[in-house]
């Protein structure tokens, strides 16, 4: 099932990591490429020699080789389909959530730009610490996929949450995130992310609380399944995918329209400015109102979800919009699918505080073009990205 995969395999040092052994085996079983990685740590509960053997495979610990052409760390990340950290102790998950790269474990995850499943395993009380979950959520938020520790009896002696999750749900976690990896390969899609940035003076411009998240997220996830995206944003990231940085409407209509040619799909989550400066003053404006006020003269912004309906370049082209709306979400998100004459509407309420605009949150009803719609529950713009994503492409 797994002959060709590279499985990487990094433990740290937490009592679970005993356990580690059988899932190498399980892994060998299937004919995968086993790699471990330990921290100095993980050493105190297996052996190098033990985990050597398992995987037959050189035990990863030290960073600096000096007989190593290549930095360690990098040939890892090069190598590996996937990488699951198992058992995650407190310490490591914070060092990753923080971008700590202290020791040739988390050096790897750092640079590594496939999945990583991360299974944690600790004393209920440092998982229930208010630092290790904000991480936790940090990493959720950065596309990590943690695998919750269950309830039960710790080896600290205790009973609570803390134990590492059963082997077959890492394996079999790690074989559904394997198999995403190819359902998108050779797709080109577009993603627009972030509020544009409409400027009315050299100074001073209009825009909206717009984060991005949305929009990085369905990028991220169309990449880990293989996907080419080009995501338009005005938002600074670097990515290991194409990354087009605009600022207004009209930077992302061109940019749009210059990808759009080969594009297999669309998705507008970008929250575009309706409207611009009619005129962008070319020097800081004056505060010399006699009366205290001033009026900004706007003028309409190309509707790019609408215009690039119209203009398919090939049939099988798809184009997805979001709607944002406070009011009568579904109502108007009906009437908006109609009126752009798009695919899929992805509709999300944005009066709520725990959704929506700069929110690691969201939950948003997809409608379909035929009239057909799904509603998601709440869950990380990460989980709905997925989801959008499967509804496309199944
Ligand atoms: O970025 P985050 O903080 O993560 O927040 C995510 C989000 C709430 C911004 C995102 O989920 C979302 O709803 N994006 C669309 C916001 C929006 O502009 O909605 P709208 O209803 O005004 O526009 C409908 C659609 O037309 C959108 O796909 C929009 O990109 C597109 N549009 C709008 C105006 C315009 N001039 N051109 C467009 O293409």
């Amino acid at each position: 099932m797994l002959s060709g995969k590279n499985i990487l395999i990094g433990i740290t040092g937490g009592i679970a990591a005993y356990k580690i052994c059988e899932l190498i085996r399980m892994y060998k079983r299937q004919n995968a490429n086993v790699r471990v990685v330990c921290t100095p740590n993980a050493l105190n509960f297996v052996t190098k020699l033990t985990l050597q053997n398992l995987s037959q495979n050189e035990v990863g610990i030290e960073e600096f080789e000096l007989e190593k052409f290549k930095p360690e760390h990098i040939s890892y990340a090069d190598e590996a389909d996937i990488m699951i950290i198992a058992p995650a102790t407190a310490n490591t998950i914070s060092k990753l959530a923080n971008g700590i790269c202290d020791n040739l474990l988390t050096s790897i995850a750092c640079a590594f730009q496939k999945p990583i499943i991360i299974a944690p395993a600790m004393n209920c009380g440092m998982w229930n610490n208010k630092f290790i979950q904000e991480n936790i959520e940090k990493l959720k938020t950065a596309n990590y996929t943690i695998l919750d520790p269950e309830d039960g009896y710790l080896a600290c002696g205790y009973n609570g949450t803390g134990r590492l999750c059963s082997l077959d749900k890492i394996f079999n976690k790690s074989i559904e995130l394997l198999n995403r990896e190819k359902k998108l390969t050779n797709k080109k899609i577009i993603i627009t992310a972030g509020g544009t940035i409409e400027k009315i003076d050299t100074v001073r411009y209009i825009s909206n609380f717009s984060s991005g998240k949305m929009g990085i997220a369905i990028a991220d996830s169309a990449y880990n399944q293989g996907a080419q995206p080009v995501l338009i944003t005005s938002v600074k990231v670097q990515k290991p995918y194409k990354v087009i940085q605009i600022e207004s409407a009209t930077d992302m209509q061109k940019a749009v329209f210059d990808e759009l040619e080969d594009s297999d799909c669309v998705i507008m989550a970008a929250a575009v400015a309706d409207y611009r400066a009619k005129n962008i003053a070319n020097y800081k404006m004056k505060k010399t109102s006699p009366d205290g006020e001033i009026s900004i003269e706007l003028t309409q912004n190309p509707d790019i979800l609408k215009e690039i309906c119209t203009k398919k370049t090939n049939p099988n082209q798809i184009i997805v919009g979001f709607c944002a709306e406070s009011e009568d979400l579904i109502k108007n998100a009906k009437e908006k699918i109609a009126k752009k004459g798009c695919d899929y509407l992805i509709a999300n309420d944005i009066s709520r505080k725990d959704i929506g605009f700069s929110s690691d949150f969201n939950e948003v009803t997809i409608l379909k073009k035929n009239g057909e719609m799904k509603a998601l529950s709440r869950a990380t713009k990460a989980e709905i990205a997925d989801k959008i994503l499967e509804e496309i492409y199944g």
